[in-house]
């Protein structure tokens, strides 16, 4: 490669309202339009946005009152709930989207197939919540990153799914070792 060759973002870059397919181009409309190539149907987005919005009630935030609820589905079809769980020790809160993962895993369920997320400041969704880097990477120890697919809501009819390959490029997981 010359010196001056440069390297172009991967990434790509998404406006509300509209949706991506797995090649990277965006297509826009509204989230009922979804292309057949989806692998998760626009009902299923919607669905896991629902659970992931009712678990905001039970999100415990005495400090950050910011408030994260999730919606883990597994490839077999059944959905875990999570929310987020602070502490006196900020340190040991834990972050919705691992408490949806630690409660499935711990119940022996290994394969995942979508995670929605929805948060806001006291639970009043605003804004799109992304995940954080330590999720991503509790994301990547389970599920394979072109295959696994990330809602993130303001609400049912206005969300982006991105699969954790492109929320989390280059990644280190399991095989690496
Ligand atoms: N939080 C989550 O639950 N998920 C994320 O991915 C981002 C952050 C929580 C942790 C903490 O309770 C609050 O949001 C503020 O950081």
């Amino acid at each position: 490669m010359a010196d001056n060759d440069t390297h172009e973002a991967k990434l790509p870059v998404k406006t509300p309202g509209t949706q991506i397919t797995k090649n990277g181009t965006q297509v826009a409309g509204t989230t009922t339009e979804l292309p057949d190539k989806f692998r998760i149907s626009d009902l299923k987005c919607r669905e896991l946005i629902a659970k992931a919005t009712e678990m905001l009630r039970f999100s415990y935030t005495p400090y950050s009152h910011f408030k994260v609820g999730a919606a883990l589905l597994t490839k077999a079809g059944k959905i875990y709930g999570g929310c987020n769980i602070e502490n006196a020790s900020y340190g040991a809160t834990n972050c919705a989207e691992r408490t949806a993962f630690f409660k499935a895993v711990s119940e022996g369920e290994m394969e995942f197939a979508a995670i929605a997320i929805v948060g806001g400041p006291e639970g009043k969704i605003m804004d799109f919540c992304p995940p954080c880097g330590i999720c991503r990477q509790v994301m990547r120890e389970f599920c394979e990153p072109e295959n696994f697919y990330i809602i993130l809501a303001r609400s049912e009819a206005d969300y982006w799914v991105y699969t954790l390959e492109e929320l989390l490029p280059m990644s280190f997981g399991p095989e690496n070792l």
